[in-house]
């Protein structure tokens, strides 16, 4: 939730890493630091607050060296301060470390370290390791000349938990060690520089060629090199992957906000996604994901576990998959999957879904759930990221990064391929000729334009927005996948604009939300499934009735006399229309956070990838 930037190189580091921090905010943004080496000593400036304020600090200004490390916080350990932000510094300040993830033996390991004379100065649980590596380090023989990498080594060895850490050394200054477990870490290289990053987007403006640390990796570099060693400190070669994420990706390309941005990347993240998938007239092509007739025909139930917006993508494609692949499916919430006892055994296909792949608590229930003998399917936006490398099959989204911690183009995304997923299978099964399917996988290739028009009609939302941002509650309510939506919508609502939402079942709110309805209440509707017009309709007018002003999102055919806020969205299949509905709305969720003056990307409390429980 952490982010890290290094450098080596034959320019300054400075430059590079407070560039880096910024492509990294979204991240963690509650204090930052920069550690480089000038006449062999570290210089180390933290600070509380945005990677801005530390870029003004004049000692940053006339940081001159040429190798370091940086780091943007999102506090888990100790409060938001300069004491806690990283880099952290060993005693004798000869090492200095920059570590994302969560040491869970740190009390265990400080005390250890305290017994040996050494002293904190934060409340964090990273500054163990400096201290650590530091204790090792006195311990190597003079002449071993892998002294650095060797203590390094040793003291991830102790360390349970994740990590994903940058080490640099004044004692050997030519050199920085990283090392990973259970967070990301890749190191990009060209020429004679090499960059570190916790996420491919904070150096893809210098290279693409980038090497994926595994679990239990470490590595050293130099200007000159790179050497790679594995858990038992084997030296490993490994091939760098070519990214083809254009670096304007990662920039806001004129838009005021990433966010913003990303919306309006829909259309093209869709088309992305559905690539070589599917086109006209042609059968979906999943072949890289190894699942046969005979083992779909077996299967007793899908599983499909996330957790947040992935979760609400799950809770979209589950009657898509139910429809076509006619087995029960369960959308489960992967922080409550993990602790539970599930009925689950090989009878049973699990998919996890996670953008960032790094969410700790998918992947460990993807673990349980792989343990317990499931066939596992991970779908996830960022290639080689954790998650990928503990499924059986990886699916890819090709959303293209998402930075802005709410989740748009990538739940759009989501969505997209797991409906082709389901349609896939049920081709897998027989059901080709089926005309459903022929008539979803003609929707499917028409959403892109679909959202396009979606996101032309933003006149109604803008203005809404306006008339609502002062608000305290707002309901969202549909029926089937409108309900889908609703969650979604609501969700988005109340993490980039603090406002209390809730989601209900159309249906439900005369069954006890009801009660909440009084004058001047906003309910914002989903109608997009012809078979639920009129009881959708009903439900709306009965809080319009108590006082209720409505916002009516529908592709329908509906009176524009019943409701005086109506937005139009193209028709489009019941079993996809999340993919089109939720578009309005995360404009206005957009425009309410914006009318209150907030910072639409980078929401309080909230980070982009949530590497801990
Ligand atoms: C909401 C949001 C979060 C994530 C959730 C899962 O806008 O971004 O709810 O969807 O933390 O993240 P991933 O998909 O990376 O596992």
């Amino acid at each position: 939730m952490c982010g890290i930037v290094g450098y080596i190189g034959t320019h300054k580091a400075r430059p590079i890493l407070i560039n880096g921090l910024k492509k990294l905010e979204y991240r963690g943004y509650d204090s930052a630091g920069i550690a480089t080496i000038e006449n062999n000593n570290i210089v180390c400036i933290k600070n509380k607050g945005r990677v801005k304020e530390l870029e003004n600090i004049d000692k940053v200004n006339s940081l001159g060296g040429t190798i370091g490390i940086a780091h943007t916080r999102w506090a888990t350990h100790g409060k938001p301060s300069s004491t806690n932000a990283h880099p952290h510094l060993d005693n004798s300040k000869t090492f200095a470390v920059v570590h994302n993830g969560i040491i869970e033996n740190y009390s265990e390991l400080r005390k250890f370290l305290t017994d040996a004379g050494y002293s904190f100065l934060s409340q964090t649980d990273t500054e163990v390791i400096p201290n650590l590596i530091h204790y090792y380090y006195l311990k190597e023989d003079e002449k071993n000349t892998d002294k650095l990498a060797c203590a390094v080594r040793k003291a991830t060895l102790d360390l349970k938990g994740s990590y994903a850490i940058s080490v640099l050394c004044s004692l050997e200054p030519d050199k920085i060690i990283v090392a990973r477990k259970d967070s990301p870490l890749v190191i990009g290289v060209n020429d004679t520089e090499k960059y570190i990053a916790s996420d491919i987007p904070a150096i893809l403006e210098y290279t693409n060629n980038i090497y994926i640390l595994n679990d239990g990796d470490l590595a050293k570099l130099t200007t000159d090199s790179i050497t790679f060693y594995d858990n038992d400190f084997k030296i490993i070669t490994k091939v760098p992957e070519v990214i083809t994420w254009d670096a304007k990706a990662a920039d806001k390309n004129g838009y005021e906000d990433f966010m913003l941005k990303e919306v309006y990347e829909q259309p093209t993240a869709i088309r992305e996604t559905i690539g070589i998938r599917l086109s006209h007239g042609k059968k979906c092509d999943f072949s890289d994901i190894n699942i046969s007739k005979e083992y779909l025909s077996n299967i007793s139930s899908i599983y499909i576990i996330a957790c947040g917006t992935a979760m609400h993508a799950g809770l979209a494609v589950k009657p898509i998959f139910e429809r076509l692949v006619s087995v029960p499916v369960i959308v489960d919430i992967a922080s409550e999957f993990r602790y539970r006892e599930p009925l689950i055994n090989e009878k049973t296909l699990i998919i996890c879904i996670s953008q960032s792949g790094e969410t700790a608590d998918t992947i460990a229930a993807l673990k349980n759930a792989k343990a317990m003998g499931c066939k596992t399917i991970a779908i996830s936006n960022v290639i080689g990221s954790s998650i990928t490398r503990e499924a059986d099959f990886t699916i890819y989204t090709h959303a293209g990064p998402e930075i802005a911690v709410a989740s748009t183009k990538a739940y759009t995304s989501q969505i997209t391929i797991l409906s082709l997923l389901a349609i896939y299978f049920a081709e897998v099964l027989g059901l080709e000729e089926n005309e459903m399917l022929q008539n979803l996988k003609n929707e499917i290739l028409e959403l892109p334009s679909k959202v396009s028009i979606a996101l032309e009609n933003t006149d109604i939302i803008k203005a809404f927005a306006k008339r609502i941002y002062k608000e305290k509650d707002l309901f969202f309510i549909g029926r089937g996948t409108d309900y889908a939506a609703a969650l979604e919508a609501s969700l988005k609502l109340k993490e980039i604009s603090y406002i209390h939402s809730d989601a209900y079942q159309s249906g439900e709110l005369k069954h006890g939300p009801i009660a909440l309805i009084e004058d001047d209440v906003t309910v914002v509707g989903i109608i997009t499934d012809r078979r639920l017009v009129e009881k959708s309709v009903s439900n709306l007018q009965e809080v319009i009735t108590r006082g209720a002003k409505t916002l009516v999102v529908t592709n329908q055919n509906i009176d524009e006399k019943l409701f005086t806020n109506i937005v139009r969205i193209p028709q489009v299949h019941p079993l996809l229309s999340p993919v089109v509905s939720i578009i309005p709305l995360q404009l206005l969720s957009y425009y309410v956070a914006k009318e209150k003056g907030l910072d639409v990307d980078k929401p309080r409390n909230l980070a982009k990838s949530v590497t801990v429980e």
